[in-house]
């Protein structure tokens, strides 16, 4: 059954999606990989839409692919798709740019984050709802952390209790994604990285380990467990 996205909603989500996933090994785009039996993309573009204050979703496809990812997702939500870029940056300004009149909160998140559950996207938006220009999801980082130099020569420890481990949804006011994109240079693989860039203050909220990008090949198989235990 297709959801119904909120037409009083105040959330737009973009959701890059056009990437190869090279790490995942040969294959198609990531994005359009199956697991346990549906793209990513598919799994994704659920959750999403299952968040009670999406009001939009924009999904930046594959060049080759977007007509097969319009006919994949018609089932699953209303969803605008447009042609993604060869950067990561470039799919989030090109959906940033098919957003309409309306949403002033705007959330960016990975479409490899399959399994991200419907509440992080409404604690991220709600965030910026409250007052904050810039919200991030994220973890503590559970490893130690050295510095090494070139030749894996360890330099020092790094503090971990002052680390965070970054997750997407991040959520944004409207007005201040769209500038920071416009002022963007180098591409970054973080929309935050080109809010800061500006000087906006970014604030953090608990992320979701089922928030995980699926990059490699053990991603799959944790995201297949995970969603066999019912996630
Ligand atoms: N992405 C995108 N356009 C690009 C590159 C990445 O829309 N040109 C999207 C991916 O589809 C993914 C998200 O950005 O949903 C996070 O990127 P990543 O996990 O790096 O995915 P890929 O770039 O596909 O993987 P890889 O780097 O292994 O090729
Ligand atoms: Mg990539």
């Amino acid at each position: 059954m297709t959801a119904q996205l909120n037409p009083r909603g105040d959330v737009a989500v973009l959701v890059p999606a056009a990437g190869a996933g090279v790490r995942l090994g040969p294959g198609a785009p990531k994005a359009l990989r199956p697991l346990a039996g549906e793209p990513l993309l598919v799994h994704a573009v659920r959750r999403i839409a299952a968040a009670p204050s999406v009001h939009t979703v924009v999904v930046a496809a594959p060049a080759a692919d977007v007509e097969a990812v319009r006919v994949m997702l018609a089932p699953v939500a209303p969803v605008t798709v447009v042609v993604g870029g060869a950067e990561r940056q470039a799919s989030v300004a090109a959906a940033l740019a098919a957003v309409p009149a309306g949403p002033e909160i705007v959330l960016v998140h990975d479409a490899a984050r399959a399994l991200t559950p419907p509440e992080l996207v409404e604690s991220v938006a709600e965030a910026v709802r409250s007052g904050h220009d810039a919200v991030i999801p994220v973890l503590p980082v559970v490893d130690t952390i050295k510095e090494v130099d070139a030749g894996e020569r360890v330099l020092g420890t790094v503090d971990r209790s002052a680390l965070r481990a970054v997750q997407t949804p991040q959520g944004f006011r409207r007005s201040v994604l769209t500038v920071a994109h416009a002022a963007a240079g180098d591409p970054l693989t973080d929309d935050a990285g080109l809010v800061e860039k500006q000087g906006v203050p970014v604030f953090c909220v608990p992320g979701s380990e089922f928030a995980l990008k699926i990059t490699r090949p053990f991603d799959l198989a944790l995201a297949e467990h995970l969603l066999a235990a019912g996630a």
